[in-house]
């Protein structure tokens, strides 16, 4: 089994065996970053440039530390110390780092499509950190893996995303992946950050937190951004907590044996208070840790060396 494309761009169009193979080819890479030595030959020989033109913790670490477990060379790109200050495009940019002869790029960028954009203008194989407000494919693939190995599945499970549903990535991501691999998927936050569209993303939709909570096994929340507020988008960050603030109160309409989640970074006492992000529920941290392991996975999927074996 292979994945279809060379590219992983989201997980839209991504099949459940695709996803499958992911995750299960995670489980073995997850192996091996708990032993004494952290580190195989799977892609050597092979260069990976980091491309982040938006600022990332989690994401560019992750990424860079699955390249370097995996024995890829890796370069790291920053837009604040790059030419792209002198007015330098996104084109230009990697078709001169291409020039120093790199395999695959890891891109994050403000503006949807970009990835798209650079499988069309270069040879490397694309993955897709996160762009505008399209997906965060491997975000979705570390929440599923999480979720996966703590349930033994997906299938069946209720799981409400909340926060601000127009304008971010990871929720559609998680959207696209959940409901492939058979979840139930459920979104909340209010009414004037839901996008126009959706009623067709084919998943249940809530403004009211207590309802959406009651009776899930996952609560995946979202960071809450500030300049949507100074759009006018809701009155107030405080109104904002009261109705949509993920607290311990709130917690005994879910299922026994619940599970919740941050892509982070966190607004602790915003979306999310720090009793519930810290306690024995939360996988927050673990999220982190199974985010290397997957991108390692997808690295490893698309760099063509499974072909090779
Ligand atoms: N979850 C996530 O994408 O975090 P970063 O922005 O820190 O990469």
């Amino acid at each position: 089994m292979k994945l279809r494309s060379r590219h992983l761009l989201g997980l839209e169009e991504t099949t459940a065996s695709e996803i499958k193979l992911i995750l299960d080819t995670a489980e073995s890479f997850r192996e091996i970053i708990e032993r004494p030595i952290k580190k195989v030959p799977t892609l050597r020989g092979v260069t990976v440039l980091n491309l982040f033109y938006e600022p990332s913790t989690r994401t560019r670490i992750s990424f860079e530390l699955a390249e370097k477990r995996l024995s890829a060379d890796t370069i790291n790109f920053s837009r604040a110390l790059s030419s792209v200050t002198k007015g330098e495009s996104l084109k230009d940019t990697v078709k001169n780092i291409e020039a120093l002869k790199i395999n695959m790029i890891v891109v994050r960028h403000a503006s949807t499509g970009a990835p798209y954009f650079l499988t069309q203008c270069t040879g490397s194989n694309i993955i897709n950190a996160g762009d505008g407000r399209h997906e965060h494919p491997t975000q979705a693939l570390l929440d599923m893996f999480t979720i996966r190995r703590k349930y033994g599945r997906l299938e069946g499970l209720r799981v409400v995303l909340v926060g601000d549903v127009k304008h971010s990535r990871v929720i559609r991501s998680n959207i696209w992946g959940l409901k492939t691999m058979g979840a139930s998927v459920a979104i909340c936050g209010p009414s004037t950050l839901l996008p126009y569209e959706v009623e067709e993303f084919g998943v249940d939709v809530y403004t009211h937190l207590d309802e959406a909570m009651d009776g899930a096994d996952v609560v995946n929340v979202m960071r809450i951004q500030l300049e949507r507020q100074q759009a006018g988008l809701f009155p107030s960050m405080r109104e904002y907590t009261r109705l949509f603030c993920v607290t311990k109160e709130r917690l005994k309409l879910l299922n026994k044996n619940y599970t919740i989640m941050h892509p982070g970074p966190m607004n602790r006492g915003v979306e999310i208070t720090s009793e519930v992000a810290d306690s024995s529920s939360s996988v927050i941290l673990e999220q982190v840790t199974n985010g290397q392991a997957v991108r390692m996975a997808v690295l490893y999927l698309l760099s063509g060396k499974q072909r090779e074996e």
